[in-house]
């Protein structure tokens, strides 16, 4: 099958209150363990890539290792752009065969977000791609851009009807209190979202897929072995998962994965080096890591997103 758009599994996640889970890739034990779990659950795919992920791993390399893993599981895969920062990017990815970009216009004044928006929106249509707009602002790192919590602002729930129907997007993006990063509440606080926007959202757009970035749980379990492991990360806080859940039951209908899965390889790679010191075979501790990164991806697809068995519905 070839890489397909998101529009099919949004309109089923949305009816079937699941949500597609959305993981950042750059390498291609990443793109192994994640396509591997969804084959072995049945579950649809969007595999996203940055603009850190095509400078690092280079573009064409990516999208020939998203295609042989569509050969390989037979999946519907969606490719999509994470963040687009402007008009050049996205054409880039589109004349490249992705078969859906994010145009992140959410720094800019609520005008020119939608002007950008809009020049992205027309050319991907005319190109049967998909197009994900963003409106409100997260905190944390991506790309090296650090928006501090004094900068992030929640979505305005008033603003998406008009910023939906001036741009033609397919999806939005929403600031509801997620984060980019592993340090999205600080120390002693409790996990909160917006679940109220995100009501309100839904019932302004029906029938519209609203996207949560940030999404990552911060696992624990993975935190914990590469602090084991002579790592030293602070304390790290995500979106606990049954507010993860909650999100999908409502009109959420992607899920942004990227720190959870840098902690698992991270982690695994440490404990493994710390129980064989002598291996300097890349193999040895790679594969135990996508082994890990196939493991969380089936838990997240399972119990967190509820898209498994889905792939082909
Ligand atoms: O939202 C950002 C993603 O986690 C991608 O991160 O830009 O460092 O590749 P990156
Ligand atoms: P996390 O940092 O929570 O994994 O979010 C990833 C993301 O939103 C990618 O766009
Ligand atoms: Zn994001």
């Amino acid at each position: 099958m070839p890489l397909v758009t998101s529009t099919e599994m949004f309109k089923k996640a949305y009816e079937g209150g699941y949500a597609i889970g959305a993981f950042n890739v750059n390498n291609m034990e990443l793109i192994q363990g994640i396509t591997e779990a969804a084959k072995e659950v049945s579950a649809p795919l969007i595999l996203q890539v940055s603009a850190g992920a095509r400078k690092y791993a280079n573009s064409t390399y990516l999208m020939k290792l998203v295609e042989a893993a569509e050969i390989e599981t037979g999946l519907p895969i969606c490719l999509h752009l994470d963040h687009g920062a402007d008009f050049d990017i996205c054409k880039s990815c589109i004349d490249s065969g992705f078969t859906s970009v994010m145009i992140d216009g959410s720094k800019l004044p609520f005008d020119e977000n939608i002007a950008l928006t809009k020049e992205v929106v027309e050319y991907a249509h005319a190109h049967g791609v998909v197009v994900e707009g963003e409106l409100g602002k997260l905190a944390g790192i991506e790309d090296d851009v650090n928006v501090s919590d004094a900068d992030a602002s929640y979505t305005r729930p008033e603003e998406v009807e008009e910023f939906v129907s001036r741009t033609g997007v397919d999806s939005l993006a929403i600031a509801i209190g997620t984060s980019h990063g592993a340090y999205k509440f600080k120390p002693g606080q409790k996990p909160q979202l917006r679940f109220d926007i995100l009501e309100e959202v839904g019932k302004r757009l029906p029938e519209f897929p609203i996207v949560l970035h940030g999404a990552s749980s911060v696992i624990p379990e993975y935190v914990k072995m590469i602090n084991d492991n002579g790592g030293a990360m602070p304390d790290a806080i995500g979106i606990p998962e049954d507010m993860l859940r909650k999100a999908a039951s409502m009109a959420v209908c992607k899920i942004n994965i990227d720190s959870d899965l840098r902690l698992a390889m991270t982690g695994t790679i440490r404990k493994h080096f710390n129980e064989h010191p002598e291996h300097f075979d890349p193999r040895q501790y790679l594969k135990p890591a996508r082994e890990n990164i196939k493991e969380l991806v089936k838990h997240k697809l399972i119990n967190v997103l509820g898209c498994d068995g889905k792939a082909f519905d």
